[in-house]
């Protein structure tokens, strides 16, 4: 049947969130050849399918009637212009291989990034971001494929609808289309991305693309939980951004809140410190739990189901609406037995 099958219904070690959940077939694809073919027969058989990267963004939240497609397509295409460097990269690349390989060619820039998991395709999708940095500061353009008919589009960086964790490619071009590569411009002349936590354990003059890589790794590793021992998706919840008429009011109510300006003028607020301050970070419904060092991450103990994690966030969700009159947004993607939903919007 299908070229690159794998008769492994189990989708628990392709999702870092580690839910035992199944699949009816999952499909490892390497080319852009076999992607289209197996989204051909499954539109053919009128079989629903989902393309998975790392699966480190994603909540299967029960078992899933169609293929699950794991996108491995690899390969860097590099291009010397007079002021940077033009990647090419296709979207199976693991997105913190990229940042080592950069590191290893002296090409210096996405070392803030450090340590995120997932593709490279997916870090589009989502505008990755941590210290300073997001995909968007060195995304030059965005290559999809129409998995109806074939034909490349390229969405050259403006268009991408870049902002906080969002992208065109999560609504215009979702169903129906896949990211194939991700072009990165890396600047030859190298412009540190400095933040106050960097600076407690690196002297400034120490300060150069490895020290930054190295550091950010050894803050991520104490902050967020090792995915080999417990199971999740990184932060559950996004941060929530605060209108500049309502920024007076929260930062007189809550004084210690942290925060960070926007470009427009709006702040956003630490879900964590929400969560901390809602006296519910240490409920724990079966193996669901809140991580103890960052309380943005849900966490699956050993063997929690994807109910217990729904009833967990739910629970925070309601205490922080009701202590902050805030709603927190999911920051993952939901996936049910046919495909996408939307779960969390609304207070049931
Ligand atoms: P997946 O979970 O496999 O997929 C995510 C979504 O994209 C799914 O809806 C999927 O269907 C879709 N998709 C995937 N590939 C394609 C494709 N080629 N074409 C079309 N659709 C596709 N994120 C940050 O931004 N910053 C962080 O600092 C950060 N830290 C994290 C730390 C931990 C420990 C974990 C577990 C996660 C963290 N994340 C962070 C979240 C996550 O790593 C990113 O969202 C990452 O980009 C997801 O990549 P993935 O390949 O695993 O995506
Ligand atoms: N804080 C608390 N309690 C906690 C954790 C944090 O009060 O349990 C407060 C602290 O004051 C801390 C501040 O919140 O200084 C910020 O915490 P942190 O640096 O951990 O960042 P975050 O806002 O919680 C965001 C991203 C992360 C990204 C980091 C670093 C979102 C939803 N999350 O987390 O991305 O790695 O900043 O830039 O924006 C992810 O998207 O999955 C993710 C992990």
């Amino acid at each position: 049947m299908y070229k690159n099958q794998i008769y492994q219904k189990s989708l628990k070690d392709l999702n870092t969130f580690s839910i035992d959940v199944t699949a009816k077939k999952i499909v490892f694809v390497r080319s852009i050849k076999s992607l289209i073919d197996i989204c051909q027969k499954c539109y053919s058989s009128n079989i629903p399918y989902i393309i998975l990267g790392e699966g480190s963004n994603v909540l299967f939240v029960e078992n899933y009637k169609g293929i699950v497609i794991i996108n491995r397509i690899k390969g860097i295409k590099i291009q010397e212009k007079t002021y940077y460097w033009l990647l090419h990269v296709f979207s199976g690349e693991k997105w913190n291989d990229l940042v080592k390989y950069t590191l290893r060619m002296g090409f210096f820039g996405l070392e803030n990034l450090a340590l995120i998991p997932g593709c490279l395709g997916s870090a589009a999708i989502q505008n990755i971001g941590a210290y300073g940095l997001e995909l968007k500061n060195i995304c030059q353009y965005v290559d999809i494929i129409s998995l109806k008919n074939k034909k490349i589009i390229r969405i050259e960086k403006n268009l991408c609808k870049f902002s906080y964790r969002d992208s065109i490619f999560k609504h215009k071009y979702q169903k129906g289309y896949a990211v194939i590569a991700v072009g990165i411009k890396i600047l030859k002349k190298w412009n540190p991305i400095i933040f106050n936590r960097l600076l407690k354990n690196i002297n400034i003059n120490q300060i150069n693309p490895y020290t930054i890589y190295n550091e950010i790794c050894q803050i991520r590793k104490k902050k967020l939980p090792n995915l080999n021992k417990l199971g999740n998706a990184g932060s559950f919840f996004k941060n929530p951004i605060i209108s500049k008429n309502n920024i007076k009011k929260i930062l007189s109510l809550y004084i210690n809140i942290p925060h960070y300006f926007q470009i427009n003028g709006s702040i956003k607020i630490s879900a964590a410190w929400l969560i901390e301050k809602s006296n519910v970070d240490k409920i724990q419904i079966g193996d669901a739990a809140i991580y103890k060092k960052q309380k943005l991450v849900l966490v699956n103990q050993k063997t929690a189901n994807p109910k217990e994690i729904l009833m967990l966030a739910k629970i925070i969700q309601k205490s922080i609406l009701k202590k902050f009159n805030i709603l927190l947004e999911p920051e993952i993607d939901f996936i049910n037995s046919l495909g996408k939903v939307k779960l969390l919007t609304k207070i049931s």
